[in-house]
C-alpha cells in the first residue's frame, strides 16, 4: 500500500507543543535517534518527532490531527520488539508511550487487572503476585518491555504452553482509532458471545489498526511451586522428539524450552554469573518446568518426564535446587539471544509448528543450512512448536550474505509452512518479515487484511509498512 505522506512543518511541532507541553515533544535529531531502533538487527528509522502522551485523550488528539495532515504515526512501547514494529519507517510522528505507565487497578475479587501500555510486564507481573494473582505471559525481555508492545505483537514467552499467550489474558482494551475516536472493544468478564471479536483483532495488529490505551487483562492464582529440570540430550533431533512425548504422557509442562549446544556455549560465555558444567557430547537441552500447588504431585510429574526423556538418549538431568538455581537457569535462558547477538551478525526468525512436526522443522532447517551456506543456532519454546532460527553471518562476506540471506529464508518459511506452522509465533511480522506473508496466505486472504486495514484506517497513516 502506498500512500502519500506529509513532512512534519513547524506548525505540526507547534500543536503538539500546545497539546503536549514542550518537555514531550522531542524534535531533534539527536533526541529521535534512539526511537528509532528496537532490538531488530541493527535497523535505524527515526521518527521526526517524538511525541509522549500522557493520556487517552492527548492520543486521540494526536491522531485526529495526524489522520488530517496525514502524517504517519507510529505508536513506540519499550524497543525491545524482534521484527521492527516500532520503527518509523515512513517518519512522522514516534508516539511513545512511556508515560502512560500507570497500573490503573488491581481488582483482586475478580482476577483482573487494568493498565496503561507503558508498564513493564514484569512490574505488572509483580504487582499482581502482590495480591496473590498470576499474570503468566513472559517474553524474555519481560524486564523492560511494555504490555502494550506485547499486546501489539500478542508476545509470548517460556509460560505460554501451559497458560497460553497474550491474546489469551486480554479481555477488553480502550482503543484510540486512527481518526481519534475512542472505542472499548469488549467487556471485562471471562466469556462474551457479543458481537465482533475486536478485542482480538487488535492483539496482534502491531499498531496498524489503532493505539491501545488501557488493557483489562485476566489473572490466574498464582501457582505455590515450581520445579524446573536441565536436560542435556546427545542428539538435538531426539531432544525435538522427546517433546511431544511428554505432553502425550499426560504431563503438562509450565515451559518447555529447547536450546541447541551452542546457544549453551554462548550464554555461559556471556553471563559470568552462570556456570553449568556441559559434557563434550550434549547436543542439546530442555529445560523443563511443571508448576502447582502440590509439591509431590510434582515430584511424580518430573519423575514421569524422566521417565519418557529417558527413550531418547540423554544424559543426567540437572534440577534446580533453589530458588537462585532457578533463577540462573531462566537468567541463562532468557540471554541466549542477546548472547548470540553478542557474537555474530544474525537474522532471527521465529518459526513454529505444530509441536509433533518440531523434529522435520529443525532437521529441515539444518539441512537448508547446509545447502544455502549457513550456520544457525536454534532454541525457543518447543513446547508449543516454536523455535527461534538464528541464522549467523559468522565468516560470510556481505555480498554472500545479503544474497543467500532472503533466499535462505524463504525456503525456511516453505518449509515452515509445508509443516502446517506459519512465519512467526510471537516476535510479529512487522517491517522485516512482511515479504514473506504470500508464504503464509493467498492473495486472497491477504486482500481481505488489506481491507480490515482500510477500513480502519484508510489513509494509512497508522504505523505504516508493517505487515502488511
Ligand atoms: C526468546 C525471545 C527471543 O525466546 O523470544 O528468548
Ligand atoms: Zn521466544
Amino acid at each position: 500500500m502506498s500512500h502519500f505522506f506529509a513532512k512534519l512543518q513547524s506548525h505540526d511541532i507547534g500543536f503538539f507543543r500546545e497539546l503536549l507541553g514542550e518537555s514531550f515533544v522531542l524534535g531533534s535529531r539527536e533526541e529521535c535517534l534512539p526511537y528509532g531502533s528496537d532490538e531488530t538487527e541493527d535497523l535505524s528509522f527515526p521518527p521526526e518527532v517524538v511525541l509522549k502522551p500522557h493520556s487517552t485523550h492527548e492520543v486521540s488528539a494526536i491522531l485526529r490531527y495526524c489522520n488530517e495532515a496525514k502524517i504517519p504515526v507510529t505508536p513506540i512501547g519499550a524497543r525491545t520488539g524482534l521484527s521492527g514494529g516500532a520503527l518509523s519507517v515512513y517518519g512522522g510522528v514516534g508516539l511513545s508511550m512511556e508515560r502512560m505507565n500507570r497500573i490503573l487497578e488491581v481488582d483482586a475479587h475478580n482476577g483482573q487487572v487494568t493498565t496503561e501500555p507503558g508498564v513493564i510486564t514484569q512490574v505488572l507481573q509483580e504487582e499482581c503476585a502482590k495480591h496473590g494473582w498470576y499474570y503468566a505471559p513472559d517474553p524474555s525481555s519481560k524486564g523492560s518491555c511494555f504490555i502494550g508492545g506485547n499486546i501489539a505483537e500478542n508476545a509470548g514467552g517460556a509460560h505460554a504452553v501451559k497458560y497460553g499467550v497474550t491474546k489469551d489474558f486480554v479481555l477488553n482494551l480502550e482503543v484510540v482509532l486512527p481518526n481519534g475516536e475512542v472505542i472499548w472493544t469488549g467487556a471485562n468478564t471471562l466469556k462474551n458471545a457479543t458481537g465482533y471479536n475486536i478485542t482480538q483483532l487488535m492483539v496482534g495488529s502491531e499498531g496498524t489498526l489503532g493505539v491501545v490505551t488501557k488493557a483489562v487483562l485476566k489473572l490466574l492464582p498464582l501457582p505455590q511451586h515450581q520445579l524446573l529440570m536441565l536436560i542435556p540430550f546427545y542428539n538435538a533431533e531426539h531432544a525435538c522428539q522427546a517433546v511431544s512425548e511428554i505432553f502425550k504422557a499426560g504431563i503438562m509442562p509450565s515451559a518447555l524450552e529447547f536450546m541447541e549446544r551452542d546457544a549453551i556455549d554462548y550464554v555461559l560465555q556471556f553471563l559470568d554469573d552462570v556456570v553449568i558444567e556441559v559434557e563434550e557430547k550434549v547436543q542439546a537441552h530442555l529445560l523443563v518446568e511443571v508448576d502447582g500447588n502440590h509439591l509431590d504431585g510434582l515430584m511424580k510429574d518430573c519423575e514421569k518426564v524422566m521417565e519418557v526423556v529417558s527413550a531418547f538418549d540423554c544424559g543426567e538431568p540437572l534440577f534446580a535446587e533453589d530458588e537462585a538455581q532457578k533463577n540462573q537457569l531462566w537468567k541463562m535462558r532468557r540471554k541466549v539471544a542477546e548472547a548470540v547477538k553478542s557474537h555474530s551478525v544474525y537474522k532471527e526468525e521465529d518459526t513454529v509448528v505444530p509441536r509433533y512436526a518440531l523434529p522435520d522443522l529443525l532437521r529441515g532447517i539444518k539441512d537448508i543450512g547446509r545447502e544455502y551456506g549457513f550456520r544457525s543456532i536454534c532454541y525457543g519454546h518447543a513446547g508449543d512448536g516454536n523455535l527461534h532460527v538464528n541464522i549467523l553471518k559468522d565468516n560470510l562476506s556481505d555480498e554472500q550474505w545479503n544474497q543467500m540471506l532472503p533466499l535462505a529464508i524463504h525456503k525456511i518459511f516453505e518449509w515452515t509452512v509445508s509443516l502446517k506452522g506459519t512465519l512467526s509465533g510471537e516476535h510479529g511480522i512487522g517491517y522485516v518479515q512482511r515479504s514473506y506473508m504470500p508464504i503464509a496466505f493467498s492473495s486472497i486472504e491477504l486482500e481481505w487484511m488489506k481491507k480490515i486495514k482500510n477500513l480502519f484506517d484508510p489513509h494509512g497513516i497508522m504505523n505504516p509498512g508493517k505487515v502488511l
